[in-house]
């Protein structure tokens, strides 16, 4: 049978999927998706068993497989993306974790990450790495390890033990531990990464007392940089793209140009904006990425992260009780015409761009005798548009550059409301494409440049098809004052949990 499928991992907070695009017609062939066990053993902290992770995705893959009615013989290559800054330390000898996966949301290395600042690294971190100093990076969770697990730093300082985001550990599974290696766009998440001169920074490594025989090798987030292990999928496969998913969704919505932007509704939201072959240094207070480095060119994007999303819609369902299925959300916030003056704050585990707050905590403001759960609901849904809204108003700030759209993709982007109240908050046109898996999409574009099978970013350019445009509507100034009392009621959730 020809080679003409694609692979896509997409390893995400809450799920492992796979998804076999079909590279002929473009279309999804097969699509697995399992969802992953959260730990939360103490407040503010997250974790993930790394074994059940490398396991439900290796499920994952069956599961697509056989859906897409082929055999691993006519898989072209494999693209990987991941959920980002999520970390594991495992033992090279054994390949056993140490620890459980520290996951970006996780909280517990803020007081290391005080200790940063009070040091004085604020702007020598921002100017290597460009990030701002915050629990949500890898560096400091990598720490926190070698620091409370017994002989942890002895051991890596023998080169016993290895360290890396989610792609470096699916990798060095995926190879049978032959290759420990990440991408540009993951290794600039880690806070230890310099993406001026593309190197590991020792002297970052140092402060941190990380030593750098732990770390992955970082290659070209397009091109064939290994192959699994036969006794793996039965096949040497080329694994020829590797990138973190927001820097793949990115991607695999054509944000090509200087001043493309996306917003992805997940766990959480993410906003990039391509700045093109120069770092954009923000001065208010957005994260200076790498998108993606292909053949050693490499590109830029200014980044605000929003940490409850998708999140804050589970919390409705799952802890409130208030829902029963996130689409429920959608048609019970239509159900009122506004949210009588309620405000929610979902800053369940701080504040992300362009707060920074890792100590504010989850807000409702605004109740009234007259209350009801729809107004809850949909305060809770109109929380995440207000969110957008200040980290593009930062964007805007930062990059000169005036959005007249911005392109939607995740779960939470099937919210005709929502998408529809962002439009109108943010004044623009909201573009939902017709694939909407477009983080795996992205990465099984950058495995398949990496092989040929698609030759130029201009063919990847036709492949995207829009669904839907929400335009806004006239009332700007009444969407304003909603906005400006959003900006109060995030002051009152700030440093909550000093
Ligand atoms: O930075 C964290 C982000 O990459 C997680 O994305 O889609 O797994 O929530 P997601």
């Amino acid at each position: 049978m020809q080679k003409r499928y694609v692979l896509a991992l997409d390893q995400g907070t809450t799920s492992s999927r796979a998804v076999i695009f079909d590279s002929l017609s473009g279309n999804i062939a097969g699509i697995k998706n399992l969802p992953l066990q959260q730990f939360y053993p103490r407040p503010g902290w997250v974790e993930h068993d790394a074994d059940d992770i490398f396991r439900d995705q290796m499920s994952a893959i069956n599961g697509a497989i056989k859906m897409a009615g082929i055999n691993t013989e006519s898989i072209a290559c494999i693209g990987i993306t991941n959920q980002r800054e999520t970390v594991v330390v495992w033992d090279r000898n054994t390949g056993k974790p140490v620890h459980r996966a520290i996951v970006w949301q996780c909280r517990r290395s803020s007081e290391i990450c005080d200790s940063l600042k009070t040091a004085g690294l604020r702007d020598k971190i921002k100017s290597k790495t460009g990030l701002v100093i915050d629990a949500y990076f890898s560096g400091t969770k990598i720490k926190w390890i070698l620091d409370h697990v017994e002989g942890a730093r002895e051991k890596a300082q023998r080169g016993e033990l290895l360290a890396g985001t989610i792609d470096s550990w699916l990798i060095w599974n995926l190879t049978g531990g032959r290759k420990h290696i990440t991408d540009y766009s993951n290794a600039s998440r880690t806070m230890l990464y310099n993406i001026n001169d593309l190197k590991w920074d020792d002297e970052l490594l140092g402060e941190l007392g990380i030593p750098a025989c732990m770390l992955p090798e970082v290659v070209s987030s397009s091109g064939v940089c290994a192959y699994t292990h036969e006794k793996i999928l039965g096949e040497r496969i080329p694994i020829s793209g590797i990138a973190g998913d927001q820097h793949a969704s990115l991607f695999g919505q054509a944000c090509f140009k200087r001043g493309d932007a996306k917003n992805t509704y997940g766990t959480g939201c993410f906003i990039l904006m391509n700045t093109g072959k120069t770092p954009v240094v923000s001065k208010n207070n957005l994260i200076t990425t790498i998108a993606w480095g292909i053949d050693s060119e490499v590109e830029y994007a200014l980044e605000g992260s929003v940490f409850n999303a998708g999140a804050a819609i589970q919390w409705l369902k799952d802890e409130l009780g208030i829902i029963k299925t996130a689409h429920e959300s959608d048609i019970e916030a239509k159900k009122v015409p506004d949210t009588g003056g309620v405000y929610v704050v979902p800053a369940f585990t701080g504040l992300g761009a362009p707060y920074w707050d890792m100590y504010a905590r989850g807000t409702i403001l605004g109740l009234t005798r007259g209350t009801n759960k729809r107004h809850i609901i949909r305060a809770t849904l109109e929380s995440i548009a207000y969110q957008c809204r200040d980290v593009l108003e930062a964007m805007k700030l930062d990059s000169g550059i005036e959005l007249n759209a911005l392109k939607v993709d995740g779960g939470v982007s099937a919210s005709n409301f929502l998408m529809q109240f962002q439009a109108d908050v943010l004044n623009i046109s909201v573009q939902r494409p017709v694939i909407r898996e477009t983080t795996a999409l992205g990465s099984a574009f950058l495995a398949g440049l990496g092989v040929g099978i698609w030759t130029s970013k201009e063919e990847i350019e036709q492949a995207w098809n829009l669904d839907k445009a929400y335009m806004p509507g006239e009332n700007k100034k009444y969407y304003d004052s909603l906005y400006l009392r959003w900006k109060k009621a995030v002051e009152k959730s700030m440093k909550w949990d000093i």
